[in-house]
C-alpha cells in the first residue's frame, strides 16, 4: 500500500489558527464530559457510599479485566434536558473485556434519582442491547434502580421501544445464545424486577439488593400489610426461598467476582477471521486532526488528510482515485484490522454513488468491515442531475449501504445533512457504531438552506394573495430558523437524544474504531446478499 503524502503544513498560520480554534471546542467537550461523569446532586454520592456500595463506574472497573479499555456509549445522553438532573441519563453503558470476552455492560447509576429511567435512560439501555445482538456480545446488567421515573411515565412505559423492550430483548438475546447476567446491587422494583428474573443467571448482594414487583409502600397500600424491603424481596429471600436469584454475594466486590466466575463457564465461540497485520502507528500525528477537523463546513477539507492520521502507517490503497473524486474510497488497516474506508470530499454525484456502491460490494465479498467518514452536504441538485438520474444512482449507494453484510462504523467528522446522511450509513442504516466529533453537525439540511426554502414557500403563498413578505419579517424568519438549526444541529443536541453512540475526541478515533471492529468480530459475517439495484 502507498503512504498518503500529506500536503498540510502544521506550521502554517492557517493550520495553527484552526488548531487553536479547536482547543476551545475540545475543552468544552472535556468539561461537559467531566461534569456528567463526576458531578452529582449534593449528598447523593456520600449516601451511596455510606451504604457500603461502590459507584457505578467503580463497579464497572472492577468487573473488567485489568488494564483493558472501556468503550463507553452516549456519556452525554440527556445533557441539556431535565435541568441537567440526569447526567448520562442515569445509566452507564459500554463494551468492556470480561474474562477475555467483549461484553456489554449496563449499569444503573443510583446517585442519579435513585437510578430511575427517563426516556433517554431507556433509549440507552435498549441501544446497548441492540449492540449486543448485532455483535453477539454477552450482557451484564448491574442493577440498582427505582424503575420508571414516575412523573415521566407517558414517555417511558407504553411504546414499542420503551421499558418493556428490555425484557423482550433479554428473552431474544438469550434465545440467540447470548448470555444474560444480572448483578443486583440495589433496588429492582416493579418492571425492573424482570431484569434479574429474565437473566440466565442472577447474583444478589446481601442487605443491598432487593427484587420485588411491588415495593413495601405499594404492598401496604394494596393489602394493609407492613413489610420491610429485606423481608419482601431481599437477597436471602431470593436465594433461599423464591429462587429468583442464584448466587448470594456479601458485597459489591464479591458479586463482581462471582460474575467473572460465571463468565469462565461460557462456551468459546468462533470469531470472524480477518487478515490482521502487525499494528503500525500513523506516520502523521493523530492530534493534527485538531488542525484539520471541519469547523467551517463551507471550507473543504481533503478527507485523505484525515485518513492519513487514523490508519496504520498512514497507508491507503485508494480505489478509483480519479473517478467520482467527491467520494474517496480505499483499503487500509486500523490497529492491524483491515478496513474499507468511504469518505466524503464534496457532494454526491451519480458517478460517486456508483463508485461507492461498487466499493461496498468489494468489501462485502471480501468480508472487510467498512468505515464511513461523514462530511456531507448531500446529493447534487439541479435539472441536469435530475435528468441524469441522480435519484436512481443515489439509490444504488443507499441500497448497497443498507445490505452490506459486513460491520459498518460511521464517524461524523463534519456535516451530516439530508440524504447524504443515509448514503453514508447514518443511524437509520444500522451501522454497528456511530460516533460524532465534537465539531460535527447533523440536520435534514443546513440552516441557511432550510431558512431559504421556508422563506421561498412563504413568499410564494403571499404572492398568490397579491401580497409580499416585508423585509423585517424576512430577516426575523431567517434569524429564527438559523438559530434553531444551529442548536438542533449540534453534536451535543444529537448525543443528548442518543442519535449516536457518543461524541469522541478526534485523536481517539483510531483507538475507538479498533475497539469497535474487534467487538464486531464476535458475530461471524454473513454472505453478501443485495436486492434489485435499479439500473
Ligand atoms: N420516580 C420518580 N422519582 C423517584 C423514583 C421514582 N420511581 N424513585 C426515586 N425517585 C427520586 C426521589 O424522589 C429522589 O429525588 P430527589 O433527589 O429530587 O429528592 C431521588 O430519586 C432519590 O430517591 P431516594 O428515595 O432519596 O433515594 P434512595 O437511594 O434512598 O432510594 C429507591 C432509592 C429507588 C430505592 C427509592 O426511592 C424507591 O423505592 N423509589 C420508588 C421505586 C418504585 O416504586 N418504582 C416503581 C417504578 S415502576
Amino acid at each position: 500500500m502507498f503512504k498518503i503524502e500529506s500536503k498540510i503544513n502544521p506550521q502554517s498560520d492557517h493550520f495553527q489558527q484552526q488548531w487553536q480554534a479547536y482547543q476551545s471546542i475540545l475543552s468544552e467537550f472535556k468539561s461537559r464530559l467531566e461534569k456528567v461523569k463526576h458531578e452529582r446532586s449534593p449528598g447523593s454520592i456520600e449516601k451511596h457510599r455510606e451504604r457500603g456500595k461502590l459507584l457505578a463506574r467503580e463497579r464497572i472497573n472492577l468487573l473488567l479485566d485489568r488494564d483493558t479499555p472501556f468503550l463507553e456509549f452516549s456519556a452525554m445522553a440527556a445533557n441539556g434536558s431535565y435541568r441537567d438532573e440526569f447526567p448520562s441519563a442515569g445509566i452507564i453503558t459500554g463494551i468492556g473485556i470480561v474474562e477475555g470476552r467483549e461484553t456489554i455492560i449496563i449499569a444503573n447509576d443510583a446517585t442519579v434519582k435513585g437510578g430511575t429511567y427517563v426516556k433517554e435512560t431507556i433509549k440507552k439501555h435498549v441501544r446497548a442491547q441492540e449492540i449486543a445482538l448485532q455483535n453477539h456480545l454477552p450482557c451484564v446488567y448491574m442493577v440498582d434502580s427505582g424503575g420508571v421515573f414516575l412523573p415521566e411515565q407517558a414517555n417511558v412505559f407504553p411504546d414499542r421501544f420503551d421499558f418493556g423492550r428490555f425484557f423482550y430483548n433479554q428473552a431474544r438475546l438469550s434465545a440467540a445464545g447470548i448470555p444474560q447476567i444480572a448483578v443486583v446491587m440495589g433496588s429492582c422494583t416493579a418492571g425492573g424486577a424482570y431484569v434479574p428474573a429474565m437473566s440466565d443467571e442472577t447474583i444478589i448482594v446481601r442487605n443491598q439488593g432487593t427484587i420485588f414487583i411491588g415495593g413495601p409502600p405499594l404492598v401496604k397500600a394494596a393489602t394493609g400489610v407492613e413489610v420491610s424491603a429485606e423481608e419482601l424481596g431481599g437477597a436471602m429471600v431470593h436465594t433461599s426461598i423464591s429462587g429468583v436469584a442464584d448466587y448470594l454475594a456479601e458485597s459489591d466486590e464479591h458479586a463482581i467476582q462471582i460474575c467473572r466466575n460465571i463468565f469462565q463457564s461460557f462456551e468459546k465461540k468462533q470469531k470472524q477471521l480477518l487478515d490482521v497485520k502487525p499494528i503500525e502507528d500513523p506516520i502523521y500525528d493523530p492530534t493534527e486532526l485538531y488542525g484539520l477537523a471541519p469547523i467551517d463546513l463551507k471550507k473543504p477539507v481533503d478527507v485523505r488528510e484525515i485518513i492519513a492520521r487514523i490508519v496504520d502507517g498512514s497507508k491507503f490503497h485508494e480505489f478509483k482515485a480519479n473517478y467520482g473524486p467527491t467520494l474517496v474510497t480505499g483499503f487500509a488497516h486500523i490497529m492491524g484490522f483491515p478496513i474499507g474506508i468511504i469518505g466524503n470530499n464534496g457532494v454526491l454525484f451519480s458517478e460517486t454513488s456508483l463508485k461507492g456502491a461498487h466499493f461496498i460490494e468489494l468489501c462485502s465479498f471480501r468480508k472487510i468491515p467498512i468505515l464511513f467518514l461523514q462530511n456531507i452536504t448531500g446529493f447534487i441538485v439541479g435539472k441536469e442531475y435530475e435528468h441524469g438520474g441522480i435519484a436512481r444512482d443515489g439509490a444504488k449507494l443507499v441500497h448497497a449501504v443498507a445490505n452490506a453484510n459486513v460491520p459498518k462504523i460511521t464517524v461524523v467528522i463534519g456535516g451530516s445533512f439530508g440524504a447524504g446522511n443515509y448514503a453514508m450509513a447514518g443511524r437509520a442504516f444500522e451501522p454497528n457504531f456511530l460516533f460524532m466529533w465534537p465539531n460535527a453537525k447533523i440536520s435534514v439540511m443546513g440552516g441557511e438552506q432550510a431558512a431559504n426554502v421556508l422563506i421561498q414557500v412563504k413568499e410564494d403563498q403571499l404572492r398568490a394573495k397579491g401580497q409580499s413578505l416585508p423585509e423585517e419579517e424576512r430577516t426575523k424568519m431567517m434569524d429564527t430558523i438559523l438559530e434553531k438549526y444551529e442548536t438542533e444541529g449540534s453534536a451535543y443536541y444529537s448525543t443528548s437524544r442518543i442519535w449516536d453512540d457518543g461524541i469522541i475526541d478526534p485523536a481517539d478515533t483510531r483507538k475507538i474504531l479498533a475497539l469497535g471492529i474487534a467487538a464486531s468480530l464476535n458475530k461471524p459475517f454473513s454472505e453478501p446478499g443485495f436486492g434489485v439495484f435499479r439500473m
